[in-house]
């Protein structure tokens, strides 16, 4: 069921973090994962790792933020599987956040996942089948200041998904999403930085803890494979139990 020997996995966001461990676990079941990113030298460090362990793959550059780039890279893949990763983040009050960080956090978040998921659904519809997984976020349910912005994307992105997956069930393509809790990556390297604030995270979740960002990759490969043929339109949260909890207090019980 969870075979994916065959198979073409585009990895968008390959270079770093949720992505990069992602490409790595798609590869490890047998997909031949193409690895893209802005950061194209570092989609090479997980090509390595795919080669290391006995996949196959490849590496391609992208910008999200670019139509024309987007249209022109994705030009000659079919893929059959397409995890979408990347997002930024600008953490600051509502009151705060100026038009142009307003626009470069929507542009790549909503506009770039958009473009991404229009270029290759097309192609799935045409062949009939495929499986599409893109991150949303526990700061899709909930949030906290700061995170205006990010968590209406991370809102928008599952509508967006969510009417995808309803417009091209009958033509064989699958449409999900993994809401990550707090994974140690690149993005959140400034919270790692500050031992208040991480430990804050640790503690309010169930787990008790961070999570590695290969934690996310058996979700992953669940929604890319046919293990979740009758998945579409979710959203699985893979956040140790954060959204479950609302951690304000412990009562001494
Ligand atoms: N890390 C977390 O704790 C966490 C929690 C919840 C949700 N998420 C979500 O998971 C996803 C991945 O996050 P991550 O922590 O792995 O991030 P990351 O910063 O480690 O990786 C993002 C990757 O996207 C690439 N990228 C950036 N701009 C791009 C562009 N214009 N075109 C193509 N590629 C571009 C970067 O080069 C990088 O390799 C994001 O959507 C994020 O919102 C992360």
């Amino acid at each position: 069921m969870f075979d994916l020997t065959g198979r073409t996995a585009l990895v968008v966001g390959a270079g770093s973090g949720i992505g990069q461990a992602s490409a790595i676990a798609l590869a490890a079941f047998g997909a031949n994962v193409i690895c893209a990113d802005v950061n194209v030298a570092n989609c090479d460090l997980t090509l390595a790792q795919i080669h290391e362990q006995g996949g196959s793959g490849s590496t391609l550059a992208i910008d999200m933020r670019d139509g024309a780039n987007v249209k022109a890279a994705l030009a000659d893949i079919a893929a059959d599987i397409l995890m979408c990763t990347p997002s930024i983040n600008v953490r600051k009050p509502l009151l705060q956040i100026s038009e142009e960080e307003f626009d470069r956090v929507i542009n790549l978040n909503m506009r770039g996942t958009f473009l991404v998921l229009k270029t290759i659904a097309a192609g799935m519809v045409a062949r009939g089948r495929g499986s599409i997984i893109v991150c949303s976020s526990i700061r899709g349910d909930v949030v906290e200041p700061g995170q205006s912005i990010y968590a209406s994307t991370k809102s928008g992105v599952r509508q967006m998904c969510r009417a995808l997956a309803a417009e091209v069930g009958r033509k064989g393509v699958r449409v999900n999403l993994i809401a990550p809790g707090a994974v140690e990556t690149a993005l959140t390297a400034p919270i790692k930085n500050d031992p208040t604030w991480y430990n804050a995270y640790a503690n309010r979740n169930a787990l008790g803890r961070w999570a590695q960002p290969s934690e996310m990759a058996g979700a992953v490969v669940f929604l890319a494979s046919d293990a979740s043929s009758y998945v579409t339109g979710s959203v699985y949260h893979v956040d140790g139990g954060w959204t479950a909890i609302d951690g304000r207090f412990e009562p001494k019980i």
